[in-house]
């Protein structure tokens, strides 16, 4: 079903034109101010111009067809010319079924479908994830879920760092360690000769150590440049090594994101652009684009229109090796040639934003998609700790995510220990969901380019804007539901203010979808699924419907508690929340 300002600019469209006004006039927004109407449309304004006539007089005529039909208890004009709309019950009611009946819960869907591939998490093999990758985590996930939600076709791809000079580093640390394993031998046949199989233990041992071996160590940073360029040119005992680290550090990162509930359709990585960067190369070089400085292969980039300085970008080192904008590059090759998508949308951390404007203007004069396709930097803001700086470890140390989910989790834990509502057998799983919902509500209740404050104390609280509110108000709905057990559940009118004021909001949800699709910011769905529990918990604490003698108000309510559940635990799910059954 469409948002409901669509269906009510409609309707109002018809009444201007049957006044003989243009219906383009008749676009229906949200009341700003609720105490006066529900909705409101300002075309006469714009209509006084055209036809050389009052507002006021233009909107009463509309407001004069408009009372006709029953939709609006109130079509009212406001001098000079405001029209202010409030629905009658019966249309609310009739709206709100709707909603019920829809399968999609009352999400507008796409007019034209998408097809939209979203590029995030991007952690790099062989070194740990740390919580710099937990926001391209959070936010990629929750971007695909709305958009998916919304009916386009999406496919996240985790973009896999799989190909840089971290490998080198590890291989060129593990050859030092371990000279013996045959992976290093000049002779090595891939048919033949075993690989070691690697730990994860070691792994997340190795990385830290062999880069910072190379920052103090001239010979070895040339060893793992050597060993990456060779990689790269497909040495085989080297690629086999490689193909090992990447099943350990595949694993353990699936695991984590397992944990975050988080998951890719695609486990593509730079290392898969690779066959592509000839034909990019040949492209760039075929249009005349790309020439030498000082050894490196570059593309101009810059504007005449750029306030600040835009270096041109560099496709190729003077070394002869592929850089970061390459794989990019060549990445937007493959998927144009996989999927043909509408957009592409990047959920990277903000500071990586010079990199993408050269890499999208490069792709612009290369025409490596076609002019329509959208390629979107969705950059983010960092998760600071309660000094404002980025949240560290208590050594000062960048804090792994696998500790912070863990440090979460105990938290959430603790706080549940004293529970009369949570099985002692339930406890752990409820705590994994209570400290998820903690954590990713109060990363995503912000603007994704914002900072904000890792706050767990907050985040954890049952009041507020947090996580474990809404699961709180989606289980007194659950135990509500529970004590009615098999009771007449159906709308039969509104009774109270309240129950007219949660109404309103259900019925406002598609367009606070449309709006969050438009601005590609799940925050909007986190703040409208809050004013939801806001506004369930004022009609639950009026009106009290297990105690409701009337059977038609009460069915009613039932109706409306299991509404409102049925779409919070949506909006949830969009979020990439988990709701529990008792709390
Ligand atoms: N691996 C990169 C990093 O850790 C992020 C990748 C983002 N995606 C991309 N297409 N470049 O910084």
């Amino acid at each position: 079903m469409q948002a409901i300002t669509k269906i009510l600019t409609e309707i109002v469209s018809d009444a201007f034109e049957k006044s003989g006004y243009d219906r383009a006039l008749g676009a229906v927004t949200a009341s700003d101010r609720l105490d006066l109407c529900q909705f409101q449309c300002n075309g006469a304004f714009s209509g006084a111009k055209l036809y050389k006539k009052a507002p006021f007089m233009i909107a009463e005529d509309v407001a004069a067809v408009l009372r006709e039909d029953g939709i609006f208890e109130k079509a009212e004009v406001v001098k000079p010319g405001f029209l202010n709309l409030t629905l009658s019950d019966e249309y609310m009611i009739s709206v709100i079924k709707n909603i019920e009946a829809d399968e999609f819960c009352g999400i507008p869907q796409a007019e034209k479908p998408q097809t939209i591939i979203i590029d995030y998490g991007g952690p790099n093999v062989a070194k740990p994830l740390h919580i710099g990758h937990l926001r391209s985590a959070i936010i990629g996930e929750s971007l695909k879920r709305l958009a998916r939600a919304c009916g386009n076709t999406v496919y996240g791809d985790v973009h896999l760092g799989d190909w840089g000079l971290q490998i080198g580093l590890v291989i060129a640390e593990l050859n030092e360690r371990y000279p013996d394993w045959k992976c290093f031998a000049e002779d090595f046949d891939a048919d033949k000769d075993k690989i070691v199989p690697l730990s994860a233990e070691l792994l997340c041992e190795v990385y830290p150590f062999a880069s910072a071996k190379s920052k103090e160590n001239e010979e070895f940073k040339e060893k793992a440049h050597t060993a990456t360029f060779e990689l790269q040119n497909g040495r085989v005992g080297y690629i086999a090594l490689w193909k090992e680290i990447l099943r350990v550090s595949v694993m353990d990162l699936k695991d984590n994101y397992s944990k975050l509930d988080v998951d890719f359709d695609y486990w593509y990585g730079e290392s898969d652009a690779d066959k592509y960067i000839p034909e990019l190369m040949k492209i760039l070089e075929d249009k005349k684009l790309s020439y030498e400085s000082n050894g490196a292969l570059v593309v101009d980039v810059a504007l005449e229109s750029d306030k600040a300085p835009m270096p041109p970008v560099i496709v190729r080192k003077s070394d002869n090796s592929s850089i970061y904008a390459t794989t990019d590059l060549a990445t937007i090759i493959q998927r144009e040639k996989d999927f043909k998508p509408d957009k592409i949308w990047y959920v990277v951390d903000k500071r990586q934003e010079l990199h993408f404007t050269q890499v999208f203007r490069c792709a612009r004069r290369a025409e490596l998609v076609p002019a329509e396709t959208e390629l979107e930097f969705l950059g983010f803001g960092t998760m600071n700790g309660k000094d404002g700086k980025p949240y560290k470890t208590r050594d000062g140390g960048v804090m792994r995510l696998s500790d912070l989910i863990d440090t979460v989790t105990e938290t959430s834990l603790d706080r549940l220990e004293n529970s009369a509502f949570v099985s002692d057998e339930d406890k752990e799983d409820y705590a994994a969901k209570l400290g998820m919902a903690a954590l990713k509500f109060g990363d995503l209740i912000n603007h994704r380019a914002k900072d904000y404050i890792f706050d767990l104390d907050k985040f954890l609280s049952a009041e507020g804007k947090t996580g474990i509110y809404l699961l709180y108000t989606v289980s007194r709905i659950n135990s509500i539901m529970k004590k009615a057990g098999e009771s007449r559940s159906e709308f039969t009118g509104i009774y109270t203010n309240a129950e007219r004021e949660l109404m309103l909001k259900l019925v406002m949800t598609g367009d606070t979808f449309n709006y969050a699709m438009d601005e590609k910011a799940p925050n909007y769905v986190c703040e409208n699924a809050y004013q939801l529990a806001v506004s369930f918990s004022r009609f639950y604490h009026e009106n009290h419907i297990m105690d409701e003698q009337d059977e038609a108000k009460k069915a009613s309510w039932l109706a409306l508690a299991k509404l409102t559940r049925k779409v919070i635990v949506k909006h949830l799910d969009i979020l990439g929340i988990t709701a529990v059954e008792n709390m």
